[in-house]
């Protein structure tokens, strides 16, 4: 037994009568150190089990602060608060890839070198018009981000800061002309190349909007409040989209892989899905008369309220307030979606209902969120697009984390085997000895 002081956790293994000190550092153990604890030299260690990765630590990460029970996110230790309303969505995928805010001189380059790599190849163009007329877009957008790394085969060089910042940089430039086409895609509208007089997310609205106009020209209020989106949702510590990327990037691939695989990840429903789900409660509910009737049936079980809870989260959703302001902006653009008023007595009435209250369970990003990306007109299957364009800086910057990250290796989890041993093969041959016209193949 090694003496580590106060700052460490005795174990004493009842099965066998030993102790064990384990040293905690920043509030954790290594996992690794349990692997000591055995009922015999040659029995394999004691392990964790812990399905969906709930308490488990996989990295060590500076890029994003998040304390759920107080409703805090921090991005580099900026409030989300602050940078929303204060700064813009290229300065914070600045400050998430590099660490810091940008001089004058930095966020001139960075903003030159994104603007300058929003066009694809031609190829990819083609690529993409090979999908069905109905395909989902974010299917489109895992696949064309995908294909990528087969345009930059270099960028599997990923030992080279030059090469990896140069990946980077097209990714984010990239996406928002991914996505646009995406969209245009599906309504067999034309491609819009990008205007690289234009900003980001200006950019991205002429990509998805445009048709015969010489300029496309955006209402500020809501190029403004696309940007917050983005803002709000270009990072969040250690979710399912960016384990993903962590996981498939720590086989040293190449970042376009490892993003697809992200993209993969907010595809599912649990993930980038809620706001859609929040939209057609909303509507099912149709008027505020039926609230409390809708509110008894989730008390009793029935169904969630959508948008409501979060795993991380036990108090407001900081992200939540900030979509629920600029909500106000872009009706004063596109008119008061009639949901909002069934969204907001819903709100209203869940904050104050024990039951809720009891649970800790609060607006989360998903509850207004649907409701603007509607008043854009965008289609349902369009909103975890424009949540993948916002979160690709935040993939990019964990991404970048884990490939300088010297404690890291190849993510390669333990599992507990509950399936048969040591059974005896028998061939088909004499397994299905007597079943008629069934000839054993050879594959
Ligand atoms: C986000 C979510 C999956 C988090 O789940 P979780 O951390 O595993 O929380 P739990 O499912 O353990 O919930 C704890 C309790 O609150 C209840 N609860 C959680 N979210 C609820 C909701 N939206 N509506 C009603 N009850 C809810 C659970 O039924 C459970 O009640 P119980 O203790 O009586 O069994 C969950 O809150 C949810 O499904 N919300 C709706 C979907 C959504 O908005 N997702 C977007 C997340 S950004």
């Amino acid at each position: 037994m090694t003496d580590t002081g106060d700052n460490s956790l005795t174990v004493r293994d009842n099965r066998t009568g030993k102790e064990y000190q384990i040293p905690i550092t920043d509030g954790a153990i290594k996992a690794a150190e349990l692997g000591q604890i055995k009922v015999a030299d040659d029995a394999p260690g004691l392990s964790t089990y812990d399905p969906g990765f709930t308490n488990t630590a996989s990295c060590r990460s500076s890029v994003t602060y998040i304390d759920g029970e107080k409703g805090i996110l921090e991005y580099r230790g900026y409030p989300i608060e602050q940078l929303a309303e204060k700064s813009s969505f290229l300065e914070v995928a600045y400050l998430l890839i590099h660490g810091a805010l940008p001089t004058k001189e930095q966020y001139d380059t960075w903003v030159h070198e994104i603007t300058h790599h929003t066009f694809l190849h031609e190829n990819v163009k083609t690529f993409m018009q090979g999908f069905r007329y109905d395909a989902h877009p974010m299917g489109m957008l895992m696949a064309s981000v995908g294909a990528l790394s087969t345009f930059y085969p270099e960028s599997n060089n990923i030992a080279d800061a030059d090469n990896r910042h140069m990946q980077i940089v097209r990714m984010i430039a990239k996406m928002p002309t991914l996505g646009a086409w995406a969209f245009r895609h599906a309504q067999g509208k034309p491609y819009v190349y990008p205007d690289n007089e234009l900003s980001y997310t200006e950019n991205f609205l002429a990509m998805l909007f445009k048709m015969s106009e010489p300029k496309f020209d955006a209402d500020p209020r809501l190029v403004k409040a696309l940007d917050v989106l983005f803002i709000l949702h270009a990072d969040h510590e250690q979710n399912c989209s960016t384990n993903a990327v962590r996981s498939v990037g720590s086989s040293q691939v190449d970042p376009y892989s490892s993003v697809a695989a992200g993209i993969g990840a907010l595809y599912g429903p649990l993930h980038g899905g809620a706001n859609e789900a929040v939209l057609r409660m909303l509507r099912r509910i149709g008027s505020k008369e039926n609230i409390p009737s809708f509110i008894e049936g989730v008390k009793n079980g029935n169904e969630k309220l959508m948008g409501f809870g979060h795993r991380v989260y036990k108090n407001y959703d900081p992200r939540a307030k900030i979509i629920k302001k600029a909500c106000d902006d872009v009706f004063e653009v596109t008119g008061v979606n009639p949901l909002l008023e069934i969204a907001q007595e819903l709100e209203k009435i869940a904050l104050e209902d024990e039951y809720f209250v009891k649970r800790k369970l609060y607006p989360n990003v998903d509850f207004y969120s649907g409701l603007i990306y509607e008043a854009f007109q965008f289609p349902p299957e369009m909103f975890t697009v424009l949540f993948a364009i916002g979160r690709t800086p935040g993939w990019l910057a964990q991404w970048l984390e884990l490939v300088q990250d010297k404690d890291q290796k190849i993510a390669r989890p333990k599992q507990i085997y509950t399936g048969d041993r040591t059974l005896d093969f028998v061939p088909a041959s004499e397994r299905w000895a007597g079943s008629a016209g069934i000839t054993p193949g050879i594959s």
